[in-house]
């Protein structure tokens, strides 16, 4: 692949995550380096990936890789040790040597490509005790993607992503240029998307090295890997295990000279302000482990004035998320509304989600799609029960007034001399994070105290 064109393309997008410094540096030796903070930032095969730790953040990936094939050697020798067994009948030993095929290939596969990114997997005990994340967490996404929807046996779930957001591409009648998609996965969405519409440039951006290298291996290298699926539980008329063989998608007109993945964290973008004209977020918002109104702030800021949201998945925000913080599409649509969005179209479907063809069970779920255009004046509307957009939408600037309050709280001077009409909640609690008191929130302190100032000048008038 052509490094002018990354050169040319891709970098001029990207900022270190650290300090916000455009990227104005080649990769050399798959390293390189923040002209202002001089935070190194590594490539893996040609994903840039930008994280706030830099180079160690692929010593976490490394730690998480060995994790991983420990566990699955483990569940190898488990099984192969039962298949030396004298007492078995061959209807056992054919169940599990089906099982035991599939998860061996896979593993053997999934760390040969693993390597060929540079992830090669390590071992620590302490670090296995520590909880790092499971990187097959993801898995039958891959196989969802790339797997089980083949020229012979096309499955609809891919086809119906793709008619989710391309429907709202035409309903807007515009042609976007530079793409994001947001937590891409295993890329096929994105790479559906890029050969549909054929932007300018496509960017994937995800945290997960396995389904950054699995895009990238499938997509930008154009080459095929055979993985495995098992299933634990037997099902009649089901085999246990099957090998399949997932190939690269046909690319005739080299399109994918446009397509980029990615290595960051939604939480600390590596991408400068205003990239995009358009940025996709399909089955991100519930899983990113934050706030959905922290996510809008990022989309907004990403985005260019005048540019799209698509967002489509369901809301099925993952467990240990308070209760509090799992919102339901009133709520987001007025957060949208108080971050100067329009929303252009929504629609709910209900639909299949990860049916495999080894599988009988199959799970259904509500999809909600849809797009908001980005303001070119960002003027928040009102909405019921808010005193101020700023104080609910922590990404908004904070507007100077000469705020006082009877609260002697020593913060509070502090946090009002931070106000100057350009920082938000957000930048403020980012200034005085290492000044609050150990197990006291930042947010929920400056919150609070912006709130009680908010309320007593409201009584005042
Ligand atoms: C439920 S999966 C959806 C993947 C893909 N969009 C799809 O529809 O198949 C969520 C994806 O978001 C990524 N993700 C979650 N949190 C992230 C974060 N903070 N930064 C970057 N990626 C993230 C995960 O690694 C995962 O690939």
């Amino acid at each position: 692949m052509n490094n002018n064109f990354l050169q040319n393309t891709l970098y001029p997008l990207l900022a270190c995550p650290r300090c916000g410094t455009p990227h104005d540096s080649p990769f050399e030796q798959n390293e390189t380096v923040c002209t202002h903070c001089k935070l190194a930032h590594f490539q893996i095969g040609e994903i840039p990936c930008f994280f706030p730790s830099g180079t160690e953040h692929k010593l976490i990936w490394q730690f998480q890789a060995g994790v991983m094939q420990k566990t699955a050697i483990h569940g190898l020798e488990s099984i192969a040790e039962s298949l030396s067994r004298y007492d078995l009948s061959n209807t056992t030993r054919n169940r599990l040597g089906e099982i035991y095929h599939s998860c061996e290939l896979s593993q053997v596969n999934t760390f040969k490509l693993l390597e060929q990114y540079g992830i090669t997997p390590l071992v620590n005990e302490q670090v296995n005790q520590m909880n790092i994340g499971d990187l097959s967490e993801y898995y039958d996404l891959i196989l969802r993607d790339w797997a089980w929807d083949t020229t012979e046996n096309p499955s609809t779930e891919n086809q119906n992503a793709l008619k989710r957001v391309i429907s709202q591409i035409d309903a807007l009648n515009i042609k976007p240029k530079k793409i994001l998609v947001l937590g891409a996965g295993a890329g096929r969405l994105s790479w559906d998307i890029h050969s549909r519409v054929k932007p300018e440039i496509s960017v994937a951006l995800d945290s997960h090295p396995l389904m950054l290298s699995i895009s990238d291996w499938l997509i930008r290298q154009q080459q095929p890997i055979a993985l495995g699926e098992f299933k634990i539980f037997p099902q009649i008329g089901f085999q246990s295990g099957q090998v399949h063989t997932l190939t690269p998608p046909a690319d005739p007109e080299n399109l994918r000279e446009r397509w980029f993945g990615l290595g960051g964290n939604i939480w600390h973008m590596p991408i400068q302000a205003g990239s995009f004209d358009m940025i996709i977020t399909p089955w991100l918002v519930d899983v990113t482990g934050g706030d959905v109104r922290d996510l809008i702030g990022v989309v907004s800021n990403l985005l260019a004035p005048g540019g799209h949201w698509i967002n489509t998945g369901p809301l099925l925000f993952t467990r240990h998320i308070p209760v509090q913080i799992k919102y339901n599409a009133p709520e987001v649509k007025e957060f949208l509304a108080l971050s100067g969005f329009k929303l252009a179209t929504e629609n709910v479907q209900v639909s299949d989600h990860l049916v495999s063809p080894i599988e009988a069970r199959g799970r259904t779920e509500q999809i909600w799609t849809f797009t908001a255009c980005k303001s070119e004046t960002p003027d928040a509307s009102s909405v019921d029960g808010v005193i101020v957009p700023w104080l609910v939408m922590h990404h908004l600037p904070v507007p100077p007034s000469n705020y006082s309050t009877k609260d002697k709280h020593p913060l509070i001077g502090t946090i009002l001399s931070l106000i100057d009409g350009k920082r938000s909640i957000n930048d403020i609690c980012a200034e005085i994070a290492g000044r609050i008191p150990e197990g006291i929130t930042v947010k929920d302190a400056v919150v609070t105290l912006l709130g009680q100032v908010i309320a007593e000048e409201s009584d005042n008038t």
